[in-house]
């Protein structure tokens, strides 16, 4: 271990689209080296897995390098050697899974091969101080949203309480975005031109907020296809469609029931603390919503700021440094990149 005593962590992240290089000492963030192929993906309205792999080892040896230069260490430097080993687009993870393998065996550093969602929880901790007690997650990324209860956020144990039956909270909006002509990914875009809309205006359905219904259960597929119906209206009527009004009634049908279900979760579970990770944690309106709730619940709310709340490399060093900080046993240099991983595996 380093001088600090505070375990010296690389990350690797190559889930998706985003070549993310990240080093960590303890709960400290040194580097955030990112490289994105988005651009290659735009045209085609969705990431392209092919052109996502090739793209990752194009960018990887150059954003190790940037990483490395930021943190101002030297390879021979770090403690241990953290991965996304899944879930994700198989031939995207398995670029970072192998070089993250070879600075491994190269350095005779432990590896430790993670879950990319429970990262998207634990970068949480490089902004704030732990959380004593147990935690309540969102995490509403591009491909999944789930509600987790945590004992410990960079823990191993992790309970999943309900997640979606289709659609994610991401998808959903790219999805939206796609419709109302906007560019991929189509989060920020909602994001900014909802700025300008009434969220009342127009009354989009809410689903499983009944009395009978899943208490921690999400679907987005319904709203997706009521906007597109809506929408369609209006365009066989020769109407214009009120672009700004329709993404800010849309978010809020989306940051409604995320919140009032996070919420709900903390107070039936008795727990104080809500974190929210993922690309969807950086939504403007989710984050002030939350806040609102979480004040008027009495709930403690923590989410990281937005650059860290989309994917990078720094959460998964974060989250590798718990592992290494509370002695998990690192992985095999055998381990696979597994593109279904479940949620609950934190560590390979
Ligand atoms: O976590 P992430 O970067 O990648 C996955 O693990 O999927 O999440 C990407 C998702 C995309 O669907 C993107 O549209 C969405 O996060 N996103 C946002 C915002 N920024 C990114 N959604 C709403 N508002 C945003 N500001
Ligand atoms: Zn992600």
């Amino acid at each position: 271990m380093t001088a600090s005593d505070e375990p010296l962590v690389l990350g690797f992240e190559t889930s998706c689209d985003e070549t993310g290089i990240g080093i960590v000492r303890g709960t400290t963030l040194l580097a955030d080296a990112i490289a994105t192929s988005v651009e290659e993906h735009a045209r085609f309205g969705g990431v392209v897995p092919e052109v996502a792999s090739r793209a990752h080892l194009e960018a990887m040896l150059p954003t190790l390098r940037r990483a490395f230069q930021l943190a101002d260490i030297r390879p021979g430097d770090i403690d241990a050697v953290a991965v996304t080993a899944g879930p994700g687009l198989a031939g995207a993870l398995l670029v970072g899974v192998a070089a993250a393998k070879a600075y491994a065996l190269a350095l005779d550093k432990p590896l430790y091969g993670v879950n990319h969602l429970s990262a998207h929880v634990a970068v949480d901790l490089l902004e704030h101080e732990p959380l004593a007690e147990p935690a309540i997650a969102l995490l509403v990324s591009g491909g999944h949203s789930s509600l987790l209860l945590a004992p410990r956020i960079g823990g191993q144990e992790l309970t999943e309480l309900g997640a979606t039956v289709d659609d994610a909270a991401g998808e959903a909006y790219d999805k939206i975005a796609r419709l109302l002509g906007l560019p991929f990914p189509g989060g920020p875009h909602i994001d900014r031109i909802a700025r300008d809309g009434d969220r009342a205006a127009i009354a989009f359905p809410r689903a499983f907020t009944g009395a009978q219904d899943p208490a921690y259960a999400f679907s987005f597929s319904g709203l997706k296809t009521a906007v597109a119906r809506w929408v369609e209206a209006r365009q066989r009527a020769g109407e214009p469609v009120p672009i700004a009004d329709v993404a800010a009634s849309f978010q809020e049908a989306v940051v409604d029931v995320l919140t009032a279900k996070a919420v709900r979760a903390a107070k039936d579970h008795g727990v104080g603390h809500l974190v929210i990770g993922g690309g969807v944690a950086a939504n403007s309106r989710l984050r002030e919503l939350a806040a609102q709730r979480c004040e008027k619940a009495g709930l403690v709310l923590r989410i990281p700021r937005p650059g860290l709340c989309t994917d990078n490399g720094a959460m998964v060093a974060a989250l590798g440094a718990q592992l290494v900080a509370h002695g998990a046993t690192p992985s095999n240099l055998d381990i696979p990149a597994t593109s279904a991983l479940p949620i609950t595996t934190v560590l390979l």
